[in-house]
């Protein structure tokens, strides 16, 4: 007898983080809806990640609520409900100011992208998924999700915001049968890294993790597939720390 089908929907699908735990998913045999506002890169990885099974690039803008609608929406249409969601969607912002010296402009953004877009799509993806019968939610924090970050204060507390969110739709949405949880990575192998730590400071961090080297992006897709299809039951509201032993 065939599985029963299941959907998911990934925020920040078309790099790094969000778009290994895209392929992760479709390898579980997941439909998965690819959201992002990039365009360009979310067309190319739906046309290499199509090769693996069933996939649609869905164009959105975390920080437009109406447009998280519509592409959550449009996952439940086209594959006819909801199951799984991993909001991946984030930027770093700013690095290298002190809390006195970062820009409002700033402070504005990644709020916007890293604590309000997730808010965004847990407003949709809930009702989708209870609907459907329940499932398992994933936000993307951070280890600053858990301790401080220097010199990026919003990014800090944005992540401590998104380990908040997670705790209250997951007491909130217990008996409707949605689990959920929040991951932590350390230092993943992404593009967004590469593009914020001067190589020095890669080596560096390198040099003083537990496990001397920085995460790939496969090993936060491991975790996240594992809390949607594996996890106990009983594993809800939680904040995992996947960062080589950092944080212990
Ligand atoms: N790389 C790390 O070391 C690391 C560590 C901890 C947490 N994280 C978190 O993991 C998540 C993914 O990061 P990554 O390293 O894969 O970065 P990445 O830059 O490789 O991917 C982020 C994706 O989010 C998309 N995105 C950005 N703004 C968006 C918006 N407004 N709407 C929709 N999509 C948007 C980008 O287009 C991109 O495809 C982020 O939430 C990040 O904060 C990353």
């Amino acid at each position: 007898m065939a599985d029963d089908p299941k959907v998911a929907f990934v925020t920040g699908a078309a790099s790094g983080i969000g778009r290994a735990t895209a392929e992760a998913l479709i390898r579980r045999g997941y439909s998965t809806a690819l959201a992002d506002i990039d365009e360009r890169a979310g067309h190319d990885v739906e046309s290499q990640l199509r090769e693996l099974g069933e996939c649609t690039f869905v164009r959105c803008d975390v920080t437009d609520d109406d447009a998280v609608r519509d592409a959550v929406g449009r996952a439940v249409s086209l594959y006819g409900g909801l199951h799984a969601a991993f909001n991946a969607a984030g930027i770093d912002g700013e690095h290298g100011k002190a809390t006195a010296d970062a820009t409002m402009e700033n402070w504005n953004r990644v709020l916007s992208v890293d604590l309000t877009g997730t808010f965004s799509c847990l407003r949709h993806e809930l009702p989708a998924i209870v609907a459907s019968g329940g499932g398992s939610i994933v936000n993307c924090a951070s280890v600053a999700g858990l301790k401080a970050a220097a010199t990026v204060s919003a990014y800090t507390a944005a992540k401590h915001g998104v380990i908040g969110l997670t705790k209250a739709a997951a007491v909130e949405y217990g008996r409707a049968g949605v689990r959920v949880n929040a991951v932590c990575p350390g230092t993943v192998d992404t593009p967004m890294f590469r593009a914020s730590m001067p190589e020095q400071l890669i080596e560096r961090l390198k040099r003083t993790s537990p496990v001397g080297r920085l995460a790939e992006a496969s090993e936060i897709a491991d975790v996240v597939v594992w809390l949607c299809e594996d996890a106990p039951g009983f594993l809800t509201g939680q904040a995992i720390a996947i960062d080589g032993g950092t944080t212990a």
